[in-house]
């Protein structure tokens, strides 16, 4: 017996140093040391020895064994190690391969709009500005000549947050704010979001984006507001946009007024987009008011400026030919993919 275990060493130690993978290591782990191996089976034998032989026999197994089972695991690294170098050869990224497009989306209309706009204006060299949403009642109304009773202070119109905070309900308090922080010549645009408490429908929306302008130096007169925005209006809607002035009243205005645009779809003639009109609504404006001026800190008799704001969904809606403001808000990429 003695023997026989000396044989199953030799060939086993002959058979660990051919070993080349983790798979052959654990056929030849098995077919010595496993349940039905080789060793195993002798050694269920030992009940066939002497008394005397059977602590020699044993003793000699179990070296046998201890010894085969370190060769394993020093094997089993060696092979491990060669197996990992290997892949580090074979399995190299190819960094020049096309790699998986992801899905960008795209623009939103209203920071479409918006983008448009601010290009326009920074081309006249207007600054871009910015202010609060949360805003004080102060700037939103008092600054800007609102009297106490002005039915946009009400709070059916207007989100309070506390008697003298606010959302902002227009982009307007903007131009007192930059005016009592900067010296004239001002002359900014100001992108935003605005706050009403308006019921949702196809034309109205609580939250919406407005634009406001302010332009603010000697001599200013009605004749640069109504040229600064028939260039506008040419620029943003096309070239043979045509613009008119009505007659209107805005707190911070005076004189004030609204303005249209002749419709781009039909050319003034009257369809859908116009609602047979052959004009489209396009904003606000006017001089700014004195008490204004005076308000922020700038002396009226030696300054004058004009004003403008308008709603980026109204313009949205009227150059893409979109009919229900909702669909702005839905965020249904069938329809924002168009733009
Ligand atoms: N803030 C006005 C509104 O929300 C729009 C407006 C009108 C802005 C005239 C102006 C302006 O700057 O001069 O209805």
């Amino acid at each position: 017996m003695k023997e026989e275990i000396e044989k199953i060493r030799k060939e086993a130690i002959e058979e660990i140093e051919k070993i080349q993978s983790t798979s052959e290591l654990n056929e030849t782990k098995v077919k010595y040391l496993g349940k039905k191996g080789s060793l195993t089976k002798t050694l269920k034998n030992m009940g066939n020895l002497s008394a005397e032989e059977r602590p020699i026999i044993g003793k000699l197994a179990n070296e046998v064994r201890d010894m085969l089972e370190e060769k394993f695991t020093s094997k089993e690294k060696e092979i491990k190690q060669q197996e990992l170098q290997k892949r580090l050869e074979t399995e190299n990224i190819d960094v020049t391969e096309p790699s998986k497009k992801s899905k960008l989306g795209s623009i939103h209309p209203i920071t479409k709009i918006i983008k448009e706009v601010e290009e326009i204006f920074l081309g006249m060299g207007y600054k871009i500005e910015d202010g609060p949403e949360v805003e004080k009642t102060y700037y939103n109304f008092d600054q800007l000549n609102a009297p106490k009773d002005h039915p946009s202070r009400d709070l059916q119109d207007t989100f309070y947050i506390t008697e003298n905070i606010i959302l902002r309900s227009q982009t307007s308090p903007v131009q007192a704010r930059v005016m009592e922080n900067e010296n004239p010549p001002i002359k900014i645009i100001c992108p935003g979001t605005v706050y009403r408490s308006d019921e949702v429908d196809a034309t109205h929306s609580p939250v919406f984006h407005q634009i406001e302008g302010l332009v603010i130096d000697k001599n200013v007169s009605m004749s640069d507001l109504k040229g600064t925005l028939e260039m506008f209006a040419k620029k943003c809607l096309g070239e043979n946009t045509k613009i008119r002035f009505r007659p209107h009243h805005f707190p911070f205005t005076e004189p004030s007024a609204e303005a249209d645009v002749s419709c781009f779809v039909c050319g003034g003639k009257g369809c859908k987009v116009c609602k047979g009109e052959g004009w489209i609504e396009l904003l606000g404006c006017g001089m700014v008011h004195p008490n204004v001026l005076r308000n922020c800190g700038i002396d009226p008799d030696v300054y004058s400026g004009f004003a403008f704001g308008f709603g980026v969904e109204r313009i949205a809606m009227a150059k893409y030919g979109i009919e229900d403001m909702r669909l702005l808000y839905e965020n249904d990429v069938r329809f924002l993919k168009q733009f």
